[in-house]
């Protein structure tokens, strides 16, 4: 009689996640007291393959407060650069060796999931170590590890949820999101953002000429070359245009943006290692004027790392790669080292979706609310491609362009088009909660609670 009774107390409170395994009960480097709990282990997306997630309860109310799932994007970069130095509660010091609690982690109005996406990034892998992939699978194994997510997690099934995407989440978010409102699953699925996303590699293109030209970077030879040989009747094609001239211009504008030692993700901010330190990336992510397909030069002195160029992975890699860290995150000893940026992942990846257009029609036509923000300083995502990406959907204007305000001051502009919001960071690049932690918490809490930014 007692051991079916104590199996059956078992199986109830494992549900009810009092002995899951994947509980992070504490942290290398970590000494404080935390008023959240944590797990980190795998989702199973399609067979044989396992996606590591890392999920950290909300500061507040956990039961009541709404889900996010947090993407980074590449393709190929890992969530963890989110969780660590981004939005998450616990961010890594300059070495390496110690976590330091981050006062504007997204965890204090939301649980946040964090998962590396797609097998082969971080700590993700799949049984065949096949690690070619593309949009439309990525979208269909985030939503398969989201349903095991929630099993694992039955407590959190009826919490409002969001998904939100940086970069070339821009393009995951919207799929996945798709994904999840046509889908079988009973998701309590509310809307989604994508921070400095790519929404259109159109849009992205076409307005980084202008936003380099704007922004003082190209001399007056360039530019009246660019308007020679790639506008005509006053409408330019920075895109896919096929003038000779206009390419070797824009080759011109490719370098200086990516290639000569400018922070592509944060103009005003320094290179990490120096005008060289951009060279250290083995591959271009792809993401700028593939159209033409610009090669980048390689450094070959230097292939130690796949950090993104000028920003400097260091920290995150030290801590993440230690055995104790490992095993504190439940990490077998046979899944590969960390990387911020997987070039398997990359080098292999298949774009299926230039723009993001119908996706965005679609959701919105479902009552979905959504948010686009850029740091207004990154020439990746540039913000007024995203600008024009959102203003190319024609939804009715009911907010026009204006100030919204943090602390007495202007932290960036907005403008909403009924459940659609288009919202700037001033002065901070690609990564904004990185670069701008208290306003894009701020940012971040009137998204969920759909309140006036
Ligand atoms: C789920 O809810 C139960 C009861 O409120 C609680 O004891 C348990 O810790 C919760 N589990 C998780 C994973 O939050
Ligand atoms: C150039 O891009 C536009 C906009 O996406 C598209 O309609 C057109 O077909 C493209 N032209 C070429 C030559 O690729
Ligand atoms: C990267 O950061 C580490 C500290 O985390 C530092 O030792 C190293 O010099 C930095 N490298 C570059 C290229 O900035
Ligand atoms: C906006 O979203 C709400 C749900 O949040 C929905 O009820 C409403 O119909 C949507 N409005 C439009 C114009 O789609």
């Amino acid at each position: 009689m007692m051991w079916w009774c104590l199996l059956l107390l078992f199986c109830v409170s494992s549900a009810l996640g009092y002995f899951s395994p994947d509980e992070v009960l504490s942290l290398p480097g970590l000494s404080t007291t935390l008023y959240f709990r944590q797990w980190s282990g795998y989702l199973q997306a399609s067979s044989g393959k396992h996606l590591h997630y890392w999920f950290v309860t909300s500061q507040q109310n956990p039961l009541k407060d709404p889900v996010v799932l947090w993407l980074n994007g590449g393709p190929g970069c890992s969530s963890l650069d989110g969780f660590l130095s981004e939005n998450g509660p616990l961010h890594v010091n300059d070495d390496g060796s110690t976590l330091y609690i981050n006062k504007y982690s997204w965890n204090k109005v939301a649980n946040v999931l964090y998962l590396e996406s797609p097998v082969g990034v971080g700590f993700s892998y799949s049984d065949d170590k096949n690690y070619a992939t593309n949009d439309d699978e990525v979208a269909e194994n985030n939503y398969l590890a989201l349903q095991d997510f929630f099993r694992k997690f039955p407590n959190f099934t009826r919490n409002d949820f969001y998904v939100i995407g940086e970069s070339y989440g821009g393009i995951y978010t919207p799929t996945l999101s798709m994904t999840i409102a046509n889908g079988p699953a009973k998701i309590n699925f509310k809307g989604y953002a994508v921070g400095n996303g790519l929404s259109s590699t159109y849009f992205n293109d076409q307005s980084l000429v202008y936003f380099g030209y704007y922004h003082g970077l190209f001399g007056d030879t360039l530019w009246s070359q660019l308007n020679r040989y790639c506008c005509k009747d006053g409408s330019c094609n920075f895109f896919n245009n096929s003038d000779n001239n206009c390419k070797d211009s824009l080759k011109e504008v490719f370098t200086i943006i990516y290639d000569s030692g400018l922070n592509v993700y944060s103009l005003y901010m320094d290179c990490a290692g120096g005008i060289q330190g951009n060279l250290r990336f083995l591959r271009d992510l792809k993401n700028l004027f593939h159209f033409y397909q610009f090669e980048v030069v390689e450094n070959t002195e230097d292939s130690s790392n796949l950090d993104p160029p000028c920003i400097n992975g260091t920290a995150q890699r030290t801590w993440l790669n230690r055995a104790d860290v490992r095993k504190a995150l439940h990490i077998p000893e046979n899944v590969q080292s960390w990387e911020l940026c997987s070039e398997v992942v990359g080098e292999n990846y298949q774009r299926i979706y230039s723009t993001m257009q119908d996706f965005y029609l679609q959701l919105l036509s479902k009552g979905l609310r959504v948010l686009v923000y850029n740091g207004d300083t990154d020439m990746a995502c540039n913000f007024l491609g995203d600008k024009w990406f959102v203003q190319s959907l024609n939804q009715q204007k009911t907010l026009d362009y204006q100030p919204w305000i943090y602390n007495k001051q202007i932290a960036g502009f907005y403008e909403q088009y009924g459940n659609l919001t288009f919202l700037t960071v001033k002065g901070a690049g690609h990564m904004v909660p990185q670069w701008a932690p208290a306003q894009a918490l701020k940012m971040f809490e009137s998204f969920l609670s759909n309140s006036p930014y």
